[in-house]
């Protein structure tokens, strides 16, 4: 089944023609990616997707029904979270504080409605559960953790809002090799657990180890997809390099 659909989308940012005419078919449950060189229009294709920016023309479909995202949270309220390349986590908050940040949980003693501390630490544990299990003490700060434990911190955001859409902007960009690989990790729990993953990257390996279909877009256009055995780095790497469609055998 078709999850996401993005038909002939097109966005100017005044006389830049950032996306003309792309399509994106995501089914449900697989992971897939979106390639391309710097400025193919990659990340505006997820602002659209993600309801941080509105389209000049074309159409989004969310399992078959048209949708329009006037705002991110419209997006999540629909199951699509975005998780961006900056993270916006808050270091100096608990990693619990940071899952349920904007949407606490609150209880009512007496009357008065305080924090439901504890439940928040409980539900928070079960999502890390779900992608690592060596995350254990909630309260820790996130500036205690790695680049790739606060991905998951990120990532368990967007379980806490039951997002069954999970869109990833560049996640392993700025890590370590040890780190990129807890990523890798990551998205393959989120399959498991039977998300949709979008997975925006420039790192081809990574990419060909992880998706099952990879969108390449340049200028603003879409030139290939690509899946089974023709999704491999070098493929992948050839088709940016080359900007050729067809596919070579
Ligand atoms: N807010 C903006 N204002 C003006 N132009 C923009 C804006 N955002 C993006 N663009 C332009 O739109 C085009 C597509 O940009 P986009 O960020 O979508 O590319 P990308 O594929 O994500 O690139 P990268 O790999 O470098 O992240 C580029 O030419 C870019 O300069
Ligand atoms: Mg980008």
């Amino acid at each position: 089944m078709t999850k996401i659909s993005a038909r002939n989308i097109y966005k100017n940012y005044g006389a830049v023609e950032a996306l003309r005419g792309v399509s994106l078919d995501v089914a449900e449950g697989e992971i897939h990616a979106v390639c391309g060189d710097n400025g193919a229009g990659k990340s505006t294709l997820i602002k659209i997707l993600a309801g941080v920016e509105q389209p000049d023309q074309g159409e989004l479909l969310v399992d078959g029904a048209a949708r329009r995202f006037d705002s991110p949270t419209a997006a999540l309220k629909a199951g699509l979270a975005t998780i961006h390349q900056d993270l916006a986590v808050a270091p100096d908050m608990a990693i619990y504080q940071n899952i349920f940040m904007g949407a606490e949980l609150t209880r009512s003693v007496l009357g008065l409605r305080l924090l439901d501390k504890a439940r928040m630490r409980r539900e928070s544990l079960g999502y890390m559960g779900q992608l690592n299990d060596s995350i254990t003490d909630m309260n820790a700060k996130v500036n205690a953790l790695s680049g790739g434990q606060r991905q998951a911190v990120a990532i368990c955001r967007a379980l806490r809002w039951n997002a069954n859409v999970v869109i990833l902007d560049e996640p392993t960009a700025a890590l370590g090799v040890r780190e990129t690989e807890q990523v890798l990790q990551l998205v393959r729990s989120l399959k498991r657990a039977g998300k949709t993953v979008i997975l925006i990257s420039h790192a081809m390996k990574d990419v060909a180890a992880l998706a099952d279909r990879v969108t390449i877009l340049r200028t603003g256009e879409n030139q290939i997809t690509l899946d089974g055995g023709d999704l491999t780095a070098d493929n992948l790497a050839h088709y940016i390099l080359s900007g050729e469609v067809n596919r070579v055998h």
